[in-house]
């Protein structure tokens, strides 16, 4: 990257240094499994002229995917993802308004056949020739047969576009259906990739993007169809809490003493033993650590998983799954834990490994049934 192409990106990006801008790639690079030499590629790939074009498609949603990704802060992150991309149809981000913005959206699907990215939030209602959801006269289930067999590939951004989420909870009425279901049933081919989360972590979104730009390849998809650098560990593994879990200290209600103290959440219904995502490590918001679900006291409720939030109850306890080490461990003496950076997380990463007796004696500890060597999900 040359220095001139580099002034555009810092003026978009609000300052931010070349060297800073470098290092950000890198470590990128690294929080995707890959070499830190590839944040050069990552930095050609972000300033490349020639920007892929993207149709977001919005369904059954409320629109908490869109806001956190308007939300990161630094580097600016909305800056970067929407100069990254032509985004040349969003109902909420989207300059042309009314029938301009339908004209424009098929006409990207027209001259870019094969060469565009769907992104799609929110289920599609399949119920009653899914008349529960119409945008500019056509349903849900009409938009996607149209557009979606001639994506290149679709990103499924959020847990009801991933699982179904909030609107296929049962009785799940409009027959909300995720996407790779939909294009399953319909037998339209488009790789799908799932970013399930509620709203989803916004870098994990950017990773995706970045990986497919650079690499112009899928990442390594888990048998969920969610990319392996970000759900590949239970949340459980890299828990803050997780010193006083293996400690048998947990808090027992909101507001006693050792939800006072920062025990673990486990008894209050804490889904991180059941939950692949990064939140524990990637923390939400650029605003330092203790900055995710379980950091600021409430039990992870499985928004990411399959099976497990919108469908499993709050505070009913966790399945545990199977017992791996965390990669990092903050101080057992700290009484309320501190969320682990992004850069200890890319460092640390590749440490793994199972430690099936800890799960024996913790399974003793909270008087539950040893699960631990159920095969791991991915
Ligand atoms: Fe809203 Fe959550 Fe569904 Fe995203 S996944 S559209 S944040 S309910
Ligand atoms: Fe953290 Fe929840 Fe695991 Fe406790 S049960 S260590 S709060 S993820
Ligand atoms: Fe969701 Fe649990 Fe992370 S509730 S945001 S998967 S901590």
């Amino acid at each position: 990257m040359k220095r001139d192409e580099f002034g555009l990106i810092r003026e978009r990006l609000g300052g931010i240094s070349r060297r800073g801008f470098l290092k950000y790639c890198s470590l990128m690079a690294a929080s995707m499994g890959l070499s830190p030499a590839m944040g050069s590629k990552i930095a050609e790939a972000i300033t490349n002229p020639k920007r892929p074009p993207v149709i977001w498609l919005s369904y059954q949603a409320c629109t908490g995917c869109t806001e956190t990704l308007l939300r990161a802060t630094h580097p600016t992150l909305e800056h970067l993802i929407l100069d990254l991309i032509s985004l040349d149809y969003h109902e909420t981000l989207s300059t042309p308004a009314g029938k301009m913005a339908e004209e424009m959206r098929d006409k990207t699907v027209r001259e870019n056949k094969g060469k565009f990215i769907a992104v799609v939030d929110g289920s599609i209602p399949v119920k009653d020739g899914g008349v529960y959801l119409k945008i500019a006269g056509k349903t849900a289930v009409e938009i996607t047969k149209e557009i979606l067999p001639h994506a290149q590939a679709a990103i499924a951004i959020g847990s009801c576009a991933s699982w179904g989420g909030v609107p296929s909870s049962g009785p799940n009425p409009t027959g909300a259906t995720p996407l790779g279901e939909f294009l399953k049933a319909n037998s339209i081919n488009t790789p799908v990739i799932n970013i399930p989360g509620c709203p989803p972590n916004p870098y994990n979104f950017l990773s995706t993007v970045l990986y497919v730009l650079t690499l112009k390849r899928l990442p390594e998809l888990d048998k969920e169809s969610r990319p392996k650098f970000a759900y590949s560990r239970l949340i459980h593994e890299n828990c803050e809490r997780r010193p006083h879990f293996d400690a048998g200290r947990f808090a027992n209600s909101f507001g006693d003493e050792g939800h006072r103290m920062g025990y673990c959440l486990y008894k209050l219904g804490c889904k991180g033993p059941e939950t692949f995502n990064n939140c524990s490590t990637l923390l939400f918001g650029d605003t330092g650590a203790g900055t995710w679900p379980v950091g600021t006291g409430h039990p992870c409720f499985g928004c990411s998983e399959k099976g497990v939030g919108f469908t499993v109850p709050l505070h009913s306890p966790a399945r545990l799954k199977f017992f791996t080490p965390p990669d990092t461990y903050p101080q057992i003496a700290e009484p309320r834990g501190k969320g682990v950076t992004v850069g200890a997380a890319a460092l640390a990463a590749g440490i793994a490994g199972a430690a099936i007796g800890a799960a024996a004696a913790t399974a003793k500890k909270l008087g539950k049934k040893d699960n631990s060597k159920e095969e791991p999900k991915s």
